[in-house]
């Protein structure tokens, strides 16, 4: 969610925009507002439309093969649920340093790997690992994907550095924007930064929950979409680009204080991030953990401080459920996300409930105070 679930001007937007149907035989005027609005600053792209960022990300593999000739992949960061986008991976949330991270995970029952097709982790973001896997995997390697969160574990010179080794390597380069894109701002980190990846795909945050990832990048690459095939049945249908719509004709505009839904977005995912800490603060726990926003604050996770409680899965979870029990819905291993809605919050009340979830973690889990 972008603006909140069930909100009320959403709801009147999309339904006004409902009246024009759900399907026609094949991509529509409202597709093409949509791109036209979407990628106004990139001119002379294109985007591709899909249901979800596996299909995406699927899309761009597909693509990066046909123009290289090559099947292999190195990837950074969780990229989807398909078989050679989830096999043998890591639980990439995790911060460089934790001792959770490495363990390979999916590693039965997927396709698309193997040695003519060879799926490389880039785990520890260090250029030299980069270089070492380009070499070692030379002339099988066609396409990059980093999954642009992992960009909050780095720099943007580095990853600018990664684009351009792939690129030198004769790799077509993929920033996922799947959870930053249309939520940290319009199009994302590498837009923002201008690391010019070859394609950008954009996903979960932009229709407000319906149903939306797009592939965009230079018409010329995006033409062979069409001979690659890229396309099914439900990708033409449009629900979720009316969606899409009514979420920027709504974030396009001021919100409180900022000039436009994202950037109070940002500003509200930081000011939570800030009461968690304050909370830990409070609760004598602040050694242990507290929370850091991600990319400007659309998204923010819990930071664990103590090296012990890191590696200590039982008792991150016990927190994780105490957090629930006292009314707030975190994710574990993962950044979460904030929305409009989340405006509404009672800051003084939420901080009180975090410090309450806070002391009974303690209390049960037996974890140190300060
Ligand atoms: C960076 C990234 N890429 C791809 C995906 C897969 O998206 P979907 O679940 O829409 O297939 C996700 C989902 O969490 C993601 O975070």
């Amino acid at each position: 969610m972008i603006i909140g679930h069930s909100d009320d001007l959403f709801n009147e937007t999309l339904c006004g925009y409902l009246s024009n149907g759900v399907m026609m035989p094949g991509y529509t005027a409202f597709h093409q507002e949509y791109l036209e609005r979407l990628l106004g600053d990139r001119p002379g792209e294109r985007g591709a439309f899909f249901k979800t960022a596996s299909e995406a990300v699927t899309a761009a593999f597909r693509l990066a093969a046909m123009r290289t000739g090559r099947l292999g992949v190195v990837r950074s960061g969780y990229i989807g649920w398909h078989d050679a986008q989830i096999a043998n991976s890591l639980k990439w949330h995790e911060p460089l340093h934790s001792p959770l991270r490495e363990k390979l995970r999916y590693t039965d029952a997927m396709r698309g790997i193997g040695e003519s097709e060879p799926v490389a982790n880039w785990v520890d973001l260090r250029l030299e690992s980069l270089a070492e896997l380009l070499e070692r995997h030379r002339g099988r390697l066609g396409c990059f994907v980093f999954d642009a969160y992992l960009a909050s574990f780095t720099t943007p010179e580095v990853l600018r550095q990664a684009v351009a080794m792939c690129r030198d390597a004769g790799l077509l380069t993929v920033f996922d924007e799947t959870k930053t894109g249309g939520r940290i701002s319009p199009l994302g980190y590498d837009h923002d930064n201008g690391l010019g990846s070859d394609l950008v795909v954009i996903g979960k945050a932009l229709a407000n929950g319906a149903p939306l990832s797009l592939l965009v990048g230079e018409a010329e690459l995006l033409a062979h979409a069409e001979r690659a095939r890229l396309s099914g049945t439900f990708s033409k249908e449009m629900i979720a680009v009316y969606a899409a719509l009514a979420t920027r004709d709504i974030l396009e505009k001021p919100a409180g204080d900022a000039p436009d839904g994202w950037t109070e977005i940002g500003r509200i995912g930081t000011e939570v991030a800030a009461v968690f800490s304050a909370a830990a603060e409070d609760a004598g726990v602040s050694s242990l953990v507290g929370a850091r926003p991600v990319l400007g604050g659309g998204m923010f996770e819990l930071v664990y401080h103590d090296e012990g409680l890191l590696g200590d899965k039982e008792r991150r979870e016990a927190l994780l459920a105490a957090f629930a029990a006292a009314g707030i819905l975190l994710l574990e291993g993962h950044p979460s996300f904030v929305c409009l809605a989340h405006r509404e919050i009672d800051w003084s009340a939420f901080r009180d409930r975090a410090r309450l979830a806070f002391e009974q973690w303690t209390a049960s889990t037996g974890a140190d105070r300060d």
